[in-house]
């Protein structure tokens, strides 16, 4: 367990600006800065398969969610999503033995709220993103197993549904979607800013490094 001085100040850094909320919470599990980490040769491949996993999941949902707003618009996306995200996300790795979600800090859907480890690894990108760097996807081993993580950044697209109601979310559309999430944190995004991350956990492969 390594506690380092950037873990501490990362941690003061946040509180003083913005997460009042973290204040409470205990120090999540130790992560260096991703663009720090020197990778084995192994864990390049892992890197690799986790980048090509997490690109499929993205470019899947994304083109579903296209078909869902050209078939009935907006509204029906959102049942759209609400139904299918989270089926869709692990689909994609079923019977594989590795598990796949997408996390947020500000979370729409409660059961992507991050747990520790995510957390710790939403506070690096935040840190990231607040330094003007660009968050990178990183690899580690917790519990032991392998975790591959990938930023997910907004793009202007996804504002329709996670930008500030009344301008590029529409008030109407905002109101179904409370209806559907009343605890909704997925909103007043910018684009280019970081939305949330991938978390695929490599399976009995992974634990074997
Ligand atoms: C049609 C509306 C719509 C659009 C467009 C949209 N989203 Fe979402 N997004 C949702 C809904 C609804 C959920 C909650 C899904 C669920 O219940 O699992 C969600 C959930 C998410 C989550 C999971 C974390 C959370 O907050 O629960 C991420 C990450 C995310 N969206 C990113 C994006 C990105 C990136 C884009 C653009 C490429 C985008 N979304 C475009 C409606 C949308």
């Amino acid at each position: 367990m390594r506690l380092s001085i950037f873990n501490v100040a990362l941690l003061s850094l946040l509180v003083l600006t913005a997460c009042s909320k973290k204040e409470e919470e205990p120090i999540p599990e130790p992560i260096i800065k991703a663009e720090q980490r020197t990778y084995s040769e192994s864990e390049k491949r892992y890197m690799a398969i986790g980048d090509s996993i997490t690109n499929l999941v993205s470019e899947k949902l994304k083109a579903e969610l296209m078909k869902a707003i050209s078939e009935g618009g907006y509204e029906n996306a959102i049942q759209f999503c609400n139904i299918n995200a989270l089926p869709f996300t692990s689909k994609v790795v079923d019977g594989t033995g590795m598990t796949i979600k997408r996390v947020s800090a500000d979370y729409r859907n409660p059961q992507n709220k991050p747990d520790d480890l995510e957390d710790g690894v939403l506070f690096d990108y935040t840190y990231d993103e607040h330094v003007g760097e660009v968050p990178q996807p990183l690899l580690m081993k917790a519990d032991g197993k392998l975790h591959y993580f990938k930023p997910i950044i907004v793009q202007s697209f996804c504002l329709s549904c996670h930008g500030t109601p009344g301008e590029e979310l529409n008030a109407d559309l905002y109101k179904k979607i409370k209806e559907l999430y009343p605890d909704d944190l997925a909103t007043r995004y910018k684009s280019g800013h970081l939305r949330g991350a991938f978390h695929l956990v490599f399976g009995d492969e992974g634990e074997k490094e």
